[in-house]
């Protein structure tokens, strides 16, 4: 029957084998998190390049972690955790038994639908397919999926610096099967993180609060209440911060947070968000315009030693 075909296709037992699509600053560290907690990992992206540079990241994050953990052997610390890494350009070969498909690649909805309906034809019937995405609806991307994958579809978003930041958001759409949750649950927990849960809404939990208020910092240097450093000693000092708005921005990317509000501008259209929190602000499309997008430009509202 439907049903009983159904539960056979659900997940079953653990995540072992995890591929991340997307080299970037996220993937990489997702990547990388997997690597250290026991799963086999592949990381794949459309270019040797892209891979290339993903794998420099991950090196220096290790070597960073090794420093502390094994001082005497960082080298051997980052190899033992590099060999549970492949990389492939083959997105075919990149889905070959893969067990969670996680995917950090652009935010561009069309480009993430196009991704998992290649996808969804290649990889096994019970993999897990999660999105990475920040600003963008979970249920829009899983649509481009079949149905019985959308049940195995959900959220799985991980904060920047990934192998810092204990925590991961697992979001929900309607269609998310408790099975495929709960996996997803044991997977976080396996990578040593925290897991929270929220429905598909705009920014989910963490972005909800954050963007809102790192726009409404910059609103008050904009009318010239106070400088950015004085602000971010404010939030460091007077509500515990680590880091400032300020700092967070040019952390984040100033063309990050710019998108982020604009694309919530049309979620406000439609009732989903309060138009106020989203209002544009000249100050940040300045700088956007200007190419001072942060830490990684090597100038926000800081500037940076280009390295
Ligand atoms: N790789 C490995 N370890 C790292 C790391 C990296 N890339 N970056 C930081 N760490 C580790 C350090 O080694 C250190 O470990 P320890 O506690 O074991 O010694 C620890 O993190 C703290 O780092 P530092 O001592 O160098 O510096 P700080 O204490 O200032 O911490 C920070 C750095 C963790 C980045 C901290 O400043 C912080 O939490 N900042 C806020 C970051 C934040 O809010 N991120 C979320 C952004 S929003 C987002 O990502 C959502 C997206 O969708 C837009």
């Amino acid at each position: 029957s439907v049903q009983r075909h159904l539960s056979t296709t659900q997940p079953r037992g653990k995540v072992e084998k995890l591929t991340v699509f997307g080299a970037g600053l996220m993937g990489a560290g997702i990547a990388q998190v997997g690597a250290q907690n026991g799963l086999k990992v592949v990381l794949s992206d459309v270019t040797d390049k892209a891979l290339e540079n993903g794998l420099t990241i991950i090196s220096k994050s290790l070597s960073r972690i090794a420093k502390k953990k094994s001082p005497d052997d960082i080298d051997g610390f980052t190899s033992s955790i590099l060999k549970n890494i492949e990389t492939t350009t083959d997105a075919v070969k990149a889905v070959e038994n893969s067990d969670l498909v996680v995917e950090a690649i652009i935010e561009s909805l069309k480009v993430k639908r196009d991704l998992f309906k290649f996808l969804d034809g290649k990889a096994k019937a019970e993999c897990i397919f999660a999105t990475n995405t920040s600003s963008l609806s979970v249920s829009e991307i899983a649509e481009s999926c079949g149905p019985e994958r959308q049940q195995r579809f959900a959220g799985l978003h991980f904060f920047n610096p990934v192998p810092a930041m204990k925590l991961v958001e697992i979001i929900k759409t309607p269609q998310t099967s408790q099975a495929t949750y709960e996996a997803l649950r044991e997977v976080t927990l396996q990578m040593k993180k925290a897991p929270v849960t929220c429905n598909d809404t705009p920014g989910f939990i963490v972005n909800r609060l954050l963007v809102p208020y790192l726009l409404e910092a910059i609103r008050m240097v904009e009318r010239g209440d106070a400088t950015p450093e004085d602000v971010d000693t404010a939030m460091e000092l007077g509500a515990g911060y680590p880091m400032g708005p300020f700092k967070l921005l040019d952390f984040v990317g100033l063309d990050t947070t710019s998108y982020i509000s604009q694309g919530w501008r049309d979620k406000a259209a439609s009732g989903q968000i309060s138009e106020e929190l989203v209002q544009p602000i000249p100050m940040l499309e300045k700088l956007v315009k200007e190419g001072k997008l942060g830490r990684k430009s090597g100038q926000g509202f800081y500037e940076y030693d280009k390295k």
